[in-house]
């Protein structure tokens, strides 16, 4: 089994090898952008440190955000390799642009906070109340950990933050502020089709975001029925086999706000103490097994 990682050291990866050996199995780490994809007709190929990469059972993708594109494209040559991988390159690609993943979600009732995008100044003031007025959210299509999620309590800071990121080339989404989580949300990690794992995160004092990288506090929680289902479904809608599902308790029930298709996992070991490393695995094994079983060898779709 391979793990595609930039880093052997970083948490989830090093959990990763532990759980496969313990499982008795042979792992492998890859430095996803030392992966270098050999097209030639019929014969797509991957060389690693000079060497071509042998047989591989299945690998486990860990993207980073911020190589995406190279990511994907590896893990498409695997695909075209016959290599099953835990999530396919269109869904991660789905996840990691938070307005196609919104669309999607809503698309097949789901619910989720509501999302507006404009392009033109003067039509901001009517694009914020459609989103219920201020405050509102204004997300980065693409950000993690945090970073890109602000809030603006006047039509001035709105203003001023579209111009500047507009100005410096990216879109954003203005999303209705959800006051009612009190800076709360709940992260499900869903293998397959349940719910392995679950905790609350509790934004620090001050701090509207409740990401453990911004300092949230993590408790272990069982989800109420609802909110399983929902983090079940968000996965399977964006067509992802393993996915950190990100959720704030609404009046109304939850309310989805990402898809996260590599999700680390030392919070959540942390906080649950589950052995979330084996769970991943074992699905690993099993999608390998299902594979080799004949059910769609290389699939190479286009
Ligand atoms: N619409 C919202 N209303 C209230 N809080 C929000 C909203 N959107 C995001 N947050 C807070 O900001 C955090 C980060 O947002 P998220 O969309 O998950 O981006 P990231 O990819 O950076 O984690 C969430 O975990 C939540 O605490
Ligand atoms: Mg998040």
């Amino acid at each position: 089994m391979a793990i595609l990682s930039r880093n052997p050291r970083l948490h989830s990866t090093r959990r990763l090898v532990e759980a496969i050996r313990a499982l008795g199995h042979r792992a492998r780490v890859l430095d996803t952008l030392h992966c270098n994809m050999v097209l030639a007709r019929e014969h797509p190929t991957i060389f690693y440190r000079g060497e071509e990469v042998g047989h591989l059972d299945v690998v486990i993708p860990r993207i980073g955000a911020s190589i995406t594109a190279y990511g994907l494209a590896v893990v498409n040559q695997l695909d075209m390799m016959g290599v099953p991988v835990l999530n396919d390159a269109i869904p991660i690609a789905r996840s990691r642009d938070k307005l196609r993943a919104l669309q999607l979600l809503s698309r097949f009732g789901l619910d989720i906070p509501r999302t507006a995008m404009c392009r033109y100044r003067d039509e901001v003031a009517q694009v914020v109340e459609h989103v219920g007025g201020l405050p509102c959210i204004i997300k980065l299509i693409q950000g993690t950990q945090g970073v890109g999620v602000m809030i603006a309590s006047t039509m001035d800071e709105v203003q001023g933050m579209l111009d500047t990121f507009w100005d410096l080339g990216q879109e954003i989404l203005l999303q209705e502020f959800v006051a009612e989580s009190k800076g709360c949300d709940l992260r499900a990690l869903v293998i397959g089709d349940r719910v392995v794992a679950a905790m609350r995160r509790q934004a620090r004092t001050g701090e509207f975001r409740s990401n453990i990288h911004r300092g949230g506090r993590a408790r272990s929680v069982v989800l109420p029925r609802e909110y399983a289902e929902a983090a079940v479904k968000a996965t399977r809608v964006i067509g992802l086999e393993v996915a950190g599902v990100d959720m704030l308790e609404s009046r109304t029930g939850p309310k989805i706000m990402e898809v996260n298709s590599s999700p680390g996992f030392e919070g959540l070991e942390r906080a649950t103490k589950k052995d979330i490393a084996r769970m991943y695995v074992e699905h690993a094994v099993e999608l390998a097994r299902s594979r080799q079983a004949g059910r769609g060898a290389p699939r190479a779709r286009v």
